[in-house]
């Protein structure tokens, strides 16, 4: 079997963070999201990887290269345009040949992995596999299962669902499905929707099936879903020192420093990560936060947010709910100190930004 994994989109619900990195690389607990479901496919025993990019290609392929820093062979597909997710099948139709394939979206991060859904596929051949969980399927797709779980009917973005299975983005497909991605038109959003495929397949009699997916799932397409991920990995996390945390620290609950990282005169409170050669001094850093390499926070309170690399945060209190781009300052202005503990900053922003707050 191999993966056919979907980068190609250009992030547009995650700007102005994407204006500079693509979504897929956005980190969640210091990691792109792309790397957790590579790392996915790979432990599910799946080496041979078609990556789908588009305008980004350049961005993904410095993170991921050949794939062999994750143990994968990786071909990189482009696409034109993000033209649909049954466009990015009919372009990588060389690539995938005549084998069964698991299609994974890149902006997607799974806790559990992808093992026992291509498992089940293994114990139980058909000709397609949709995943589902059960949630509102307003935001993406509906599938309505019989008792057996087979597919009866797929819907994307009902807006007045008959089921609360939503499908996710982990499908597997044997080579029927080349034949339903060139039988669809586009839809009324103008891409070639792979919900049509699969629909395509159950109204010609093809045995489709839903497997019921129960962990954590997210499509980090949004801030806010960025951030539940973020807390979601960070709960999974243990416990590590490797930079240098002084006496006058207190750390609460489960932190990760990496190597190099100074902690002095500050409150930590887990789960978080700090990461290598990150300076903290006189800060709070509190619950949920991931905060990259070579950052520094001096006198600030960071809670519930994703730091990227090399950003300065200094003389702020009640920044929250933030997602910041690397080599971005954030600063008081004039005044010295801005923010107090109950007000707050909610920021989202992109690479090389400088904030001034009063
Ligand atoms: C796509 C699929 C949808 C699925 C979702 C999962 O939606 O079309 O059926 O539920 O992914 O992330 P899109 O993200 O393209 O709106």
């Amino acid at each position: 079997m191999k993966a056919l994994v979907l980068s190609g989109g250009s992030g547009t619900r995650l700007r102005p963070l994407s204006h500079t990195i693509p979504k897929q690389l956005v980190p969640v607990a210091n990691k792109p999201v792309l790397a957790y479901g590579l790392e996915a496919i790979r432990d599910a025993g799946i080496t041979e990887v078609g990556l789908v990019v588009g305008d980004r290609m350049a961005d993904i392929r410095e993170a991921v290269g050949d794939g062999e820093r994750f143990g994968l062979k990786v071909t990189y597909i482009p696409q034109s345009a993000p033209l649909g997710l049954a466009h990015a099948v009919v372009i990588a139709r060389d690539f995938l040949g005549d084998d069964d394939f698991l299609m994974y979206l890149g902006d997607n991060i799974v806790l559990d992995g992808v093992t026992e859904l291509v498992e089940g596929f293994r114990a139980r051949p058909c000709d397609a596999q949709v995943t589902v969980h059960h949630a509102d399927p307003r935001e993406g797709g509906l599938a309505v299962l019989d008792a057996d779980g087979r597919v009866l009917r797929v819907e994307e973005k009902p807006k007045h669902p008959t089921g609360d299975l939503a499908l996710m983005g982990m499908y597997v497909f044997t080579p029927v499905i080349h034949e339903a991605v060139r039988a669809i038109s586009p839809s009324p959003r103008g891409e070639l929707e792979i919900t049509d495929a699969i629909g395509w397949l159950v109204q010609a009699g093809h045995d489709v099936r839903g497997h019921l997916y129960e962990g954590f799932w997210q499509d980090a397409g949004l801030i806010e879903t960025l951030l539940e991920s973020n807390q979601a990995v960070l709960d999974c996390l243990g416990s590590r020192i490797a930079g240098k945390v002084d006496d006058e620290t207190e750390v609460i609950g489960r932190v990760i420093i990496e190597e190099q990282a100074t902690v002095t005169r500050s409150r930590l409170v887990g789960p978080l990560v700090i990461g290598a050669g990150s300076i903290i001094d006189g800060s709070y850093v509190g619950p949920y936060s991931s905060v990259g390499e070579q950052c520094v926070i001096e006198d600030a309170t960071v809670e519930y947010s994703i730091v990227m690399d090399r950003v300065a945060i200094r003389d702020v209190r009640g920044v929250y709910g933030s997602v910041i781009g690397t080599g971005t300052s954030v600063r008081a202005g004039s005044a010295g100190r801005a923010g107090s503990g109950r007000g707050g900053h909610r920021l989202i922003l992109g690479e090389n930004s400088q904030i001034s707050l009063v």
